[in-house]
């Protein structure tokens, strides 16, 4: 089993002009470079050069591929827009496919109401499952995001968000280190399975 450190990067799952998410997603990412036992970048995928005239594999961007291909998880930041995830978001997930496979992912919400994109959450479980991605049970959960930070993007209730953060991290690194193991050691060859979902 190694030690190296896990790839976990941090999708921005908006474009949205004053998109709070941004500040969600900032926080995120600054907290898990603090642990030794992760890796992580920014994915905004306001900077993912991808065409709208078509969708899918086709429309691939180099560098977003080869990045989740690195990948030994994903956290995606997803703001809830009229109960569902914004549809840029999805266009680019919709991009990869074989990247994905038996990587763990974690899901957190965004939401100007009080429910912290609950409902973006549950819209995302199915869309995870088909990509191939396996979901921890833990959430995150921003809230009436719009009273969470500060002029200068600051989490104003730091301590509640960091042991949240904590809970989600710990139980997202169990799965994908669990998960690293598996693709490198566990063959599914013998048991007539597929490591590319041939199902659609
Ligand atoms: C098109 C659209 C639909 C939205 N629908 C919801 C919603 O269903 N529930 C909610 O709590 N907030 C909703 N909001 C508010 C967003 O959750 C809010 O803007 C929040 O800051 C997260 O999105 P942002 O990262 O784009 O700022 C919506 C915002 C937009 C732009």
């Amino acid at each position: 089993m190694t030690n190296t450190p896990l790839f976990i990067p941090v999708i921005l799952g908006t474009t949205r002009q004053g998109r709070q998410s941004e500040y969600v997603a900032k926080f995120i990412v600054e907290q898990i470079a603090i642990r030794d036992d992760v890796e992580t970048e920014l994915i905004d995928i306001r900077n993912i050069p991808i065409t709208t005239k078509d969708a899918g594999e086709s429309i691939k961007d180099s560098l977003f591929s080869a990045t989740v291909e690195r990948a030994d998880g994903l956290i995606i930041v997803a703001p809830e827009y009229n109960h569902g995830y914004p549809g840029l978001l999805k266009h680019v997930l919709d991009t990869c496919l074989k990247e994905y496979i038996h990587k763990a992912v974690g899901l957190c919400g965004v939401s100007a109401g009080p429910f912290g994109g609950t409902r973006v959450i549950q819209n995302l479980l199915p869309v995870m499952r088909e990509l191939g991605l396996i979901t921890i049970f833990y959430d995150l959960n921003f809230g009436n995001v719009q009273h969470l930070f500060d002029e200068h993007g600051n989490l104003i209730d730091k301590q509640t968000y960091l042991r949240r953060l904590e809970q989600f991290m710990n139980e997202l690194v169990w799965m994908s280190t669990v998960l690293r193991y598996g693709r490198r050691e566990v063959s599914l060859e013998k048991k007539g399975s597929t490591q590319v979902n041939d199902t659609k």
